[in-house]
């Protein structure tokens, strides 16, 4: 078995690759265009071993995906190349349009012309597992939850272009029979994750002593999913998931965003106590344009059918972010100094 992974360096795209390399022993081409989100240090663990192989392309030049399929005649591949900040998507909402849809169309060419090689029996392995987002629901009320068969309300550049994509991808399987399933997923915290998302720039900036941006009243509700138990999901599809069908995963742990930040802040201040209590940096700022109020998955479809469910609490699993975010300067140091700062990001203004 040999997977192509697309978008492998980056923060989810990673922990599958070293979990299909170190826990399966399975073979593994990485495929990254390597934009300002990835960060080839996250591979070290698995860079060395003969199952692993990275190739440097982007998924919108259809001639270089060609030439990587014919190379290394994968059996199947999880698709996780994306641009996936909302803030970014707000003020350059191109490169989304660029990469999440044109990207993904250009990838399900490539695999369908390779499909159309293979002899019978490689046919019955192939997937094609094309990674998405519970954004592409849209917002959810105070109750209920989202379901596979909840209609598409995608509120952001970035989910209206992931939500396109979703929908390609559909019809890959229903007009070519390309065995495609497809995944929605809740937000994903933990270790490697770029820190210009929530629970990593929280983490630095209390870290560093400087103001925790809240944005609105930290009110908005997302459900949170430690990035192993996602990436566990996926391989898990591989061998369980329906062509065809669509699947959610989620953490079943619902938070406002005020209760992750004053989290994150007391697990820091018990395991590295500073100068002040960090709650006292929190600092409330403009609103995110068009903001989701509350994001909720019912995964129930997953636990029956893949036998998958989430190990992680969310207690637990923030204090063993905490604690690799404080052990891996060396990781986001470099980053931080120079791709981003933290600056705020997202603003309708700013691009105008
Ligand atoms: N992070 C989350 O909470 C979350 C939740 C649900 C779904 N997702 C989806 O999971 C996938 C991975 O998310 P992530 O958080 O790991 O993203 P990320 O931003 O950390 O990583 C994206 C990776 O894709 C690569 N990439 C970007 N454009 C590319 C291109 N044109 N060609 C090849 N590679 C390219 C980047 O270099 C980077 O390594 C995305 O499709 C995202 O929409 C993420």
């Amino acid at each position: 078995m040999r997977v192509l992974v697309t978008g492998g360096a980056g923060f989810i795209g990673s922990a599958v690759c070293r979990l299909l390399v170190s826990r399966y022993g399975i073979s593994v081409v990485n495929l990254d265009k390597l934009t300002y989100a990835a960060n080839p240090c996250s591979l070290d663990l698995i860079a060395a071993d003969r199952r692993y192989v990275f190739e440097r392309a982007d998924v919108c030049d259809r001639s270089a995906l060609d030439a990587i399929f014919t190379k290394y005649c994968p059996t199947a591949v999880i698709h996780l190349a994306a641009e996936s900040h909302v803030d970014r998507s707000i003020t350059g909402a191109a490169a989304f349009i660029d990469t999440n849809f044109v990207g993904t169309y250009q990838l399900l060419e490539a695999a369908r012309h390779y499909y159309a090689t293979l002899t019978p029996d490689r046919r019955k392995e192939f997937r094609f597992v094309h990674v998405s987002t519970d954004e592409v629901y849209g917002s959810l009320g105070a109750e209920g939850r989202f379901c596979e068969d909840t209609p598409y309300r995608p509120s952001s550049p970035y989910s209206a272009s992931k939500a396109a994509s979703d929908h390609l991808a559909h019809a890959w399987f229903k007009t070519y029979d390309l065995p495609v399933i497809v995944s929605n997923c809740s937000n994903n915290y933990g270790p490697y994750q770029f820190p210009e998302k929530l629970i990593p720039l929280i983490i630095l900036n209390a870290i560093e002593g400087k103001p925790l941006p809240v944005y609105g009243q930290g009110t908005n509700v997302r459900d949170w999913l430690y990035v192993e138990d996602h990436a566990e999901g996926l391989i898990t599809l591989l061998s369980n998931g329906r062509p065809g069908e669509k699947y959610n995963f989620g953490g079943d742990s619902e938070r406002t965003n005020l209760e992750v930040v004053e989290r994150i802040c007391s697990t820091l201040d018990d395991v590295s106590p500073g100068p002040q209590p960090r709650r006292s940096l929190i600092k409330f700022v403009a609103d995110r344009p068009g903001h989701d109020l509350r994001y909720a998955i019912d995964a129930s479809k997953a636990h029956r059918e893949l036998g998958w469910r989430p190990r992680q609490t969310f207690d637990d699993g923030i204090e063993k972010t905490v604690h690799w975010y404080l052990e891996n300067n060396a990781w986001w140091g470099p980053s931080r100094q120079t791709v981003y700062k933290g600056e705020r990001l997202g603003l309708a203004e700013a691009s105008l």
